[in-house]
Formats: C-alpha cells, structure tokens, sequence
C-alpha cells in the first residue's frame, strides 16, 4: 500500500519534473493525507531522490538516483543484491545451493570487489556495473575453459565498439581499455578437479557513469569510465541487459563450438597484437612482440632471441 502510494507520488513527480508540485494536489489525486505524502517523500529522498521542498509552492523532482532496475532486471533472469562483499563470492555460494548454469547476480555496491592477481577492485555504489555469471561446462577440461574469458572480453569489447561507438579495446588477457586507460576487468574463478569442472564463475567489472574524481587518488591516472570517455550517461540497466543477452548466447556458442567462433573477434579489438610486451606469469618473465592468439587462446609471443611461446596465464608488465 505504501509502496504505491510512493509509486505514484514519483509519476506525478516525474510528469511535473523541475517544476513544483502541491503537496495538497498529490494527497487530493491520491486520496491519502498530506503527513502520508511527506512520509513517502523522505523515503524517496532516502532512496538517493534528490526532492526540494518550498513553502506554498510544494514539492519539485530535481535529480532521480541512477537505480539498477530490479524489474527489469528479474525479467531478464538476473538477481539483484544492493551491496555485497563481492558479487563473484555470491555466485560461488549460489552454485553450491545447486543454481543452475548461466544464473547471474548483479550488485549496486561491492564491498569487497575482487580483482585479478589478489587486488581490490573498487566498486562503488550507482557507478558502474558489478555483476557475475555462473556456468557448468561439466564435459570441458579446466585447460579447455580457458579461453572463455578471451570470449567474455571480445564480446563486452565488440558490443561497445559497435553499438556504442566507444573505442575500447582488450590489452590481453582481459582488460577492457579505452584510449590506454582501464575501463574494465574480467575475473573467472572455478571449482574443478584437475580433469573435471565443477562451476565456473566470470565475475566482471564495468566502470560506466563515474567522473574524474568518484576514482581513488591512486587510480586516477589509469582509470576511466565509459561516460568520461563517451561523454553521455549510460543506462546500466539497459547495458547489463544488452550485455548479458549477447554474453549468455556466446558462451552457449563456445561450449558447442569452442574458441575458434570468437578468435577474429578477439584480434579485431586486441591492443596487445603486434606490439612488444613483457609479460610476466608463475614461470617467470619475457619480453619481446606479441605475435599471435592460438587457438586455444594462448597468447603467442617471440622473444628477442627468436623463441616462440605460448603463454596461457600472465600479465603485461
Ligand atoms: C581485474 O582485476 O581486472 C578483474 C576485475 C573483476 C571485477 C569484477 S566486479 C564483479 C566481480 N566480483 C568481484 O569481486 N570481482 C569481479
């Protein structure tokens, strides 16, 4: 009853947008008393509605919250948590109470984000989108999963490029770039045996509506968002729908089909191809040019003395 009640005081809100509305036309519209209308507004305002209130004139909408749609998103089959420690936890604990293949979460806020190689990933809340998706190649080989986050990486790259017009490219294994800057980041973890998947989990991060300075000093050099880069808002709803469509059909594609569907894909947007790199991994370090993805999604890279490798796991240094 309240809920609705709240509902509607927001339509008429938003039809009257920047413009006052009485608080006596909405208790006369919606047949509930004035102290009823200024208990559900300071609940909007709480909600992170910007609402200024002016004597004699009433109540005017001056800026809504950039809320994740929880509507929208459970249409979408796609759960929604305002604030976890960490979205990639959430979908480990859900796959061991027996979710199926392909559930996915997505938070407003992590508390705890989890980045690559044990680091932090900053998450904040209303900014960017956090969310994780849960699969069970139950007939793959660890080995054989491998490159699905090559896949992740070239589908989030190629949506942006050409829906959005944005320049983001993949500076191996999965970082999402924009003119060198890192826009986003990509984080699978699994349960397996050494021959047997139990669940895998592709957590991934998108900083999407922050500015400048919504990033800690110490990543202020090398972070952006898409909206600093793209100079518009984005709708996270929309995109988290748009990208979770495209993600979940690509990773049925894989488990049929394998990596080699995504292969081009993954070039066309690389920025590690064809330049030199050190990269450093559990064995040690190299340096010399990138050269090629192989098809099992390993990087190919020959060194200064000529030698080829095939490197599955590591970063650029
Ligand atoms: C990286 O280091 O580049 C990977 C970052 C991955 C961050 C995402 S945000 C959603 C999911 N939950 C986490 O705790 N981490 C991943």
């Amino acid at each position: 009853m309240h809920d609705s009640n709240r509902e509607l005081i927001l339509k008429e809100l938003i039809s009257k947008r920047g413009h006052y509305l009485s608080g006596e036309t909405i208790s006369n519209r919606l047949g509930i008393s004035r102290a009823a209308v200024a208990k559900q507004i300071k609940i909007l305002r709480k909600q992170g509605y910007t609402i200024s209130a002016v004597t004699n004139r009433g109540y005017c909408l001056e800026n809504e919250p950039d809320l994740l749609d929880i509507k929208k998103l459970a249409a979408a089959g796609i759960t929604y948590r305002q604030v976890v420690d960490s979205t990639n936890a959430e979908c480990r604990q859900m796959a061991e109470n027996g979710a199926p293949a392909f559930s996915t979460i997505v938070a407003d806020e992590q508390s705890r984000g989890r980045g690559r190689l044990g680091r932090q990933w900053h998450s904040p809340p209303r900014s960017g989108l956090w969310f994780s998706i849960l699969l069970k190649p139950i007939s793959l080989t660890p080995a054989e999963t491998a490159p699905i986050t090559l896949v992740t990486a070239a589908i989030i790259a190629g949506h942006l490029n050409e829906i959005h017009h944005l320049p983001v490219t993949v500076k191996w294994p999965n970082d999402l770039l924009i003119r060198g800057k890192k826009t986003g980041g990509i984080l699978t973890e699994l349960k397996a045996e050494p021959d047997r998947i139990d669940y895998l989990v592709i957590g991934i991060g998108l900083n999407i509506n922050q500015q400048h300075n919504h990033f800690p000093a110490e990543l202020q050099g090398q972070a952006t968002s898409l909206m600093l880069e793209g100079n518009c808002w984005f709708n996270r709803t929309d995109l988290l729908s748009e990208l979770h469509f495209k993600l979940i059909r690509a990773y049925r594609q894989f488990l049929k089909h394998g990596f080699s569907d995504f292969h081009n894909l993954w070039l066309q947007h690389s920025s590690t191809i064809g330049k030199s790199a050190t990269i450093s991994w559990a064995g040690g370090t190299v340096s010399g040019k990138a050269i090629d993805l192989d098809k099992t999604g390993s990087l190919v890279l020959e060194d200064n003395q000529g030698t080829i490798h095939h490197i599955s796991y590591g970063e650029i240094l």
